[in-house]
């Protein structure tokens, strides 16, 4: 897959090291082309300028600060339709890292943004240094996922897999509000001094549909 990041930062160094070792060519860009730079060589992909960047890749993984999305959609273009058709994953978390305050809704934001997009939110709740996951599958880490498109949520699917996770589609685009909360549970979970892990229930599998 031509998977393109927009984002320089820690996440997208992360997953683009593990997308690049899995056979998948990277396309990174972003407001600071030294940053461009320094990223694409650190994940062993290209740098691009933020202009024409949409056309040149198959998916889209956004992987900026709350802070600043709006103004990164823009520099993209994304708002005159440059992402048109294309899957968009968004793991931006709209929370308040000291309180877990949720801020608003990233995904609902690029929905809203980028015309034409096919947008997933995905990857915001692990951190980028929990990839690659190896061992048992039965044993990955599932990935709560969510989107209205069945090709975008497949397209981010596997790109999940291939960081050694499993994707769980919880719902369409609607749980996206939702799926944000849960970072900041887990941010309020880890505030008390608690492993988040251990607050959630362990279901017993016989009460499990089998996963789709
Ligand atoms: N790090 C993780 O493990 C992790 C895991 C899951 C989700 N996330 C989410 O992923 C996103 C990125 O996190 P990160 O840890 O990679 O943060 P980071 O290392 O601080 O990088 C932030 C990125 O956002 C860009 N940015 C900030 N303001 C911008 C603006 N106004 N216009 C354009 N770009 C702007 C920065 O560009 P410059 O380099 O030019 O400043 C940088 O590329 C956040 O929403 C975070 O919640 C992170």
């Amino acid at each position: 897959m031509n998977v393109g990041i927009l984002g320089t930062g820690s996440l997208a160094r992360a997953l683009g090291r593990v997308w690049v070792d899995a056979g998948h060519a990277v396309l990174v860009t972003g407001r600071d082309p030294e940053h461009v730079t320094e990223a694409a060589r650190e994940i062993g992909g290209h740098g691009a300028d933020p202009a024409g960047f949409g056309s040149r890749v198959d998916v889209v993984v956004i992987a900026v600060a709350w802070a600043g999305l709006a103004e990164a959609l823009a520099l993209i273009g994304a708002d005159r339709g440059t992402l048109a058709g294309k899957a968009v994953l968004d793991c931006t978390n709209p929370v308040d890292y000291a309180t877990g305050e949720l801020l608003g809704s990233a995904a609902e934001l690029v929905a809203r943004t980028a015309t034409g997009a096919s947008v997933v939110k995905a990857l915001h709740l692990f951190a980028g240094a929990s990839w690659p996951r190896t061992g048992p599958a039965e044993q990955a880490p599932v990935v709560a996922i969510c989107g209205d498109d069945p090709e975008a949520l497949d397209r981010a699917s596997a790109l999940i897999g291939d960081l050694g996770g499993r994707a769980g589609v919880v719902g369409g685009l609607g749980a996206a509000r939702q799926l944000e909360e849960a970072a900041g549970f887990v941010m309020r979970v880890v505030g008390s001094g608690h492993n988040p892990r251990f607050a959630v229930p362990d279901v017993d599998p016989a009460l499990l549909r089998p996963a789709g």
